[in-house]
């Protein structure tokens, strides 16, 4: 086997040819798993002998100078933040005509895996992955750097560190690989690769985005991760797109029953049209929505008019 990387090995090529061979200082253990523009692989670092994931960008990413350019410059701010919730990156470069992102390497697996596998999560699971992932993202927010591709396939789930906190939730792809929709969205023969399904509505109008539209997307994950389905389902992309920016999203409540009405208008203001009819931040939304799945049925409806022997007594004098 020879340890040069032939156009095959990368992403779109033959699964898995990378194996075994080497990238700038790692050597491809396994594949992770693929999107539409990058492999992940699990991969050794061989000047530290430790355990790494390797992204590997699709060769028509390389090509295109907009991209490099971003690549170069996101990468960078990404690897500045040192958050407990962020993938740490380790390096960013370029080998033989390949991008590549060495990143920690989380063993576990992304929320997409665990909804497939496991439906509609427990309120108090649902709670604590939105929290840590919210956390993320306002700590990147305050770095000026905006997400724009919050999604279960890019939320990992670990195992935690004891009963208090089951599970350690790290985002990743932090504006490393995204996107305009115009940019990376659709291949060069115009095929869409991704997901529709947590687009914000100002980034499939080209409006400018800032961290609000990371609240929209984490309203989408949240509503999946007690609902079973996202807000939206439509039977063609344009008509998801459609739905994102007109549509009322449904009812929480009506897709899960016995939750507490309080979280439909908690999840209707995260998923409002406008940026500024949303949630400032992530966690303001999240605390909202814990408290509003702590109260049981009906915790936000007014209270019942009071009957008669309740009513204030006036006497006149
Ligand atoms: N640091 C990591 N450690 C372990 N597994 C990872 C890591 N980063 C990514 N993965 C896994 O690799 C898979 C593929 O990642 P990738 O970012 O290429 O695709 P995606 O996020 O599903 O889709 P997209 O192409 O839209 O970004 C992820 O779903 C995740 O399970
Ligand atoms: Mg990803």
């Amino acid at each position: 086997m020879t340890d040069r990387v032939t156009r095959d090995d990368l992403p779109g090529g033959r699964p898995s040819g990378l194996v075994g061979k080497r990238i700038a200082d790692y050597r491809v253990e396994s594949e992770i798993g693929r999107g539409g523009m990058a492999v992940v692989y699990r991969a050794l670092d061989l000047r530290l002998d430790r355990a790494v994931a390797l992204k590997l960008l699709a060769p028509e990413l390389a090509r295109n100078d907009t991209f490099r350019k971003r690549f170069a410059h996101e990468s960078r701010v990404a690897a500045a933040i040192d958050h407990p919730h962020i993938v740490p990156v380790f390096e960013a470069g370029e080998t033989e005509g390949v991008l590549y992102i060495a990143m920690r390497y989380v063993a576990g697996q992304d929320l997409r895996a665990l909804l497939d596998r496991a439906g509609p999560l427990p309120p108090e699971q649902a709670g604590r992955i939105a929290a840590q992932v919210a956390s993320a993202l306002d700590a990147a927010h305050a770095h000026d750097l905006v997400h724009r591709d919050v999604k279960p396939g890019n939320i990992l789930v670990a195992p935690g560190t004891d009963s208090e906190h089951p599970e350690h939730v790290y985002l990743t792809d932090f504006g490393l690989t995204k996107k305009s929709l115009s940019l990376t969205g659709f291949t060069s023969v115009g095929q869409f690769v991704g997901t529709l399904d947590y687009v914000a509505p100002e980034q499939i109008s080209g409006r400018p985005v800032d961290g609000r539209c990371d609240v929209y997307s984490l309203g989408c994950v949240v509503y999946e991760t007690l609902a079973g389905v996202p807000p939206f389902r439509r039977d063609d992309d344009m008509a998801l797109l459609w739905a994102h920016q007109y549509d009322p999203p449904p009812p929480l409540t009506e897709e899960r029953r016995g939750l507490p009405s309080a979280v439909d208008a908690v999840l209707g203001k995260a998923l409002a049209k406008a940026p500024e009819e949303r949630y400032d931040t992530c966690l303001q939304f999240v605390a909202e929505l814990r408290a509003a799945l702590m109260g049981g049925p009906g915790a936000a409806l007014p209270p019942p008019a009071p009957p008669a022997w309740a009513l204030p007594v006036f006497r006149e004098r």
